[in-house]
């Protein structure tokens, strides 16, 4: 699976199942972190989910163990996959209301990988209409819930309130990434990226400005999302070079998506590319031709902190996470 999964272990009695969880996770190749609430420290220690997942177990917000980074957003930026499980019904409502008082409701605030919650616990709390309005609250919010299932409870009664079992749960995560890994498959993507330049003389160029940090996240993940890539980011990033390979790369793949992240000189004399009769984004260039999307920021985007797709801002001063957000973007504009 290779994906980085971020286990939240609030303080149920299904504790004990979430070290198993973490065991079928690894297992089936995830490398898996672990946040565990006060409460849930109180049913399982530590130790345990250290040892199954190999990893350092948080639940301190304040205990900044590498100072380079703050951990939970650090944790939150990690993670590809969020599961709380098992959920409380105090996580439920902490989350549904924006309460940040502790490492895994402070992390969760703070993610923007899916986050999947797994509910777990007596079936009248299940059933209270406070937990019910809260789980609703989350669902109008995007989260996604994997289901407890119906049987015999620790608290002696009989109902809906057990956490799903580690192996089902899984299989679900797997089946996920399939499906996600699956999502470019089958497209051809021509991503330029850096700084071009263009010659004057044999003895000068005139080049723009840019180190093809955007570019480049884009084409990893399009790599990761299961599309056939080209990037164009060569160390002889002479202008007339690109054209022409573009020229090229549009007649052989008329059904490629071009992404256009290079930066080119925009001076007079400098030729202009071409993105007729292709599905192209730009990111401000000039250009002939109509952009399917242009996503627009206030410096080069390689240096931006910020850019706009159709208005909407999104954070690129992290490349990868801004490649990750932009081709979610991009696929679900697609599937609507
Ligand atoms: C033995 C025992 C079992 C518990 N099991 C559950 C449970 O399955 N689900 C639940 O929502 N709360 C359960 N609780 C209550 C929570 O631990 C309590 O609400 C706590 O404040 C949750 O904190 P947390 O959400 O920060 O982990 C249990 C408490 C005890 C003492």
């Amino acid at each position: 699976m290779n994906k980085n999964i971020l286990l939240c272990v609030s303080g149920g009695i299904a504790v004990y199942k979430a070290v198993a969880l973490v065991s079928k996770l690894s297992q089936a190749g995830a490398n898996v972190k672990v946040i565990m609430t006060a409460s849930a420290r109180q049913f399982v220690n530590p130790l345990s989910f250290q040892v199954m997942s190999k990893n350092d177990v948080f639940f301190n917000t304040f205990d900044e163990k590498d100072s380079s980074v703050i951990a939970h957003i650090d944790l939150a930026d990690w993670a590809d996959l969020v599961l709380v499980a098992p959920a409380t019904a105090n996580i439920i409502g902490k989350l549904a209301n924006g309460i940040a008082d502790d490492m895994v409701t402070t992390t969760l605030l703070a993610t923007t990988a899916p986050v999947w919650i797994a509910p777990a616990m007596n079936v009248h709390m299940y059933d209270h209409p406070a937990v019910k309005r809260n789980l609703a609250q989350l669902a109008s919010d995007g989260y996604q819930f994997i289901e407890p299932s119906e049987g015999f409870l620790a608290c002696g009664y009989i109902g809906k309130g057990r956490l799903e079992e580690p192996e089902k749960i899984t299989a679900i995560v797997q089946e996920y990434f399939s499906e996600t890994a699956k999502r470019l498959s089958g497209k051809i993507v021509v991503i330029t990226a850096g700084a071009f330049y263009m010659p004057v003389d044999e003895q000068h160029i005139i080049s723009a400005y840019a180190n093809g940090r955007i570019g480049q996240a884009i084409a990893q993940e399009a790599k990761v999302l299961g599309a056939t890539t080209i990037l164009l980011d060569e160390e002889d990033a002479n202008v007339h070079k690109l054209l022409a390979k573009l020229e090229d790369y549009k007649k052989q793949y008329p059904q490629a998506i071009f992404i256009h992240a290079a930066n080119i000189p925009a001076i007079e004399g400098a030729p202009t590319l071409s993105i007729e009769g292709t599905v192209a984004i730009t990111f401000g260039q000039r250009v002939i031709g109509e952009p399917m999307l242009t996503i627009t920021s206030d410096k080069w985007i390689d240096f931006s902190d910020e850019a706009q797709i159709n208005g909407q801002p999104f954070d690129t001063s992290n490349a990868e996470l801004f490649a990750k957000a932009f081709w979610a973007f991009l696929i679900q504009g697609e599937e609507q």
